[in-house]
């Protein structure tokens, strides 16, 4: 076992005593303990790889993923960790978020990031605030990976919040395109993110979003000279009845998937599943930092979001392979078959690959996979 195993098995166990501690300590302790392990657990190499069986694997777009799940964007903003990733097993690699100017992210009171977990609620909230190097650093990291077969390589992207969208759409487009040179094969537009201004629950389809979507359309997705995929990550509150004008939006605009999806801000609907040892530090964080939500609180509505975005995708007949990503409350293999049964096959995971880290080390793909039947179904074109 390496230290870094052991360091998440230590912090999983210790978990269990978070309700009978101060909630500021809690956020503070956990905040500067994942600070500390993230950068080190990206490095943390396997020895001993794991192939998962052929009959697992997945093919969307042209692009072979081996199994499929794989993390969600925010676990490796730098772009460190293909190759630990790669020897676990996972469908795929996602770095970033990152946006065109290097960000600090919320810093406040001394507190860089705040992040907690919810153990018994299998849950977390984070109030990061997308800190990152910016795209032209980590595309020049992620262009000197070598990739690993049926392993893809993403880049999950956001405009630069804040910033006039007369500035913000040509560098969102300049990033772009430099992911494109450093030979990724899919990429993620983050348009969900809770934490900075302008990104949205999407209770409307808004001007805003709109004119990104064209824009991006028109100057990135119309100029491809290969096949990359970019697909936009909304966030698990976009309402159901929402949903088939946004997915009409962006099959009209040739964007390649969707992604339900980003952390949620429903505090007050999550707050009554919440296990009740864990409702303190919730309301603590939530009422403090505000932040987004994570993990099997999300179960429920990213696997409704998702049966609603594939029926919308169905009712638009899109000319083109338009994939729909299921991501939020992915913990299990019971989840990936809920996943197939509405018609997705690819799936991300952020709290829960932690836990199933915390408990198996680097065979969390391996005992994944273990527990999975086949997954004959592949995804059409
Ligand atoms: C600490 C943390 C940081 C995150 N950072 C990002 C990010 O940079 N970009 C992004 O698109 N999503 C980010 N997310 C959201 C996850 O990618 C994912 O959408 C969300 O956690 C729901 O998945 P889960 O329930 O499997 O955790 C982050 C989530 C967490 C917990």
């Amino acid at each position: 076992m390496s230290v870094i195993e052991l360091l998440a098995k230590s912090e999983f166990a210790l978990r269990t005593v978070s309700s009978m501690l101060p909630p500021s300590l809690v956020v503070r302790s956990f905040t500067a303990a994942r600070n500390v392990f993230l950068p080190r657990f990206a490095v943390d190499v396997p020895r001993q790889s794991f192939e998962p069986p052929q009959d697992q694997s997945v093919n969307a777009w042209g692009l072979q993923f081996r199994m499929p799940i794989w993390n969600a964007a925010g676990m490796f903003k730098k772009g460190h960790g293909y190759e630990m990733v790669a020897a676990q097993g996972a469908g795929a690699f996602v770095a970033g978020t990152t946006t065109s100017r290097a960000r600090r992210g919320n810093i406040v009171r001394g507190i860089a990031w705040p992040s907690t977990q919810y153990p018994l609620s299998h849950s977390a909230s984070n109030w990061m605030g997308l800190p990152n190097e910016g795209h032209a650093t980590v595309a020049a990291r992620l262009a000197k990976i070598q990739k690993v077969d049926a392993c893809p390589l993403v880049a999950s992207v956001s405009a630069e919040p804040g910033l006039e969208a007369a500035v913000a759409l040509p560098e969102l487009l300049e990033g772009m395109r430099r992911y494109d040179d450093a030979g990724v094969d899919y990429i993620e537009l983050n348009e969900s993110c809770p934490n900075v201004p302008g990104h949205a629950g999407h209770a409307s389809v808004d001007d805003e979003l709109l004119r990104r979507l064209d824009t991006v359309a028109t100057q990135f997705l119309a100029q491809r000279r290969r096949r990359l995929p970019v697909v936009v990550k909304l966030s698990t509150d976009t309402s159901l009845e929402q949903l088939p004008e946004l997915i009409k939006a962006l099959v009209e605009r040739s964007f390649d998937g969707v992604i339900l999806g980003n952390t949620s801000t429903r505090y007050n609907a999550l707050r009554e599943q919440v296990h009740p040892d864990d409702r303190k530090l919730f309301d603590y964080f939530t009422s403090m930092y505000g932040g987004g939500i994570s993990g099997a609180l999300l179960r429920a509505s990213s696997l409704a979001s998702c049966a609603a975005a594939v029926r919308a995708v169905d009712n638009c007949g899109p000319h083109h392979e338009f994939n729909v990503i299921r991501c939020g409350g992915v913990a299990a293999a019971d989840d990936i078959a809920a996943s197939a049964f509405v018609g997705v096959h690819l799936n991300q995971w952020y709290v829960g690959y932690f836990e199933a880290f915390a408990q198996h080390g680097h065979d969390v793909y391996r005992e994944l996979s273990a527990c999975m039947r086949p997954t004959l179904a592949r995804t059409e074109s």
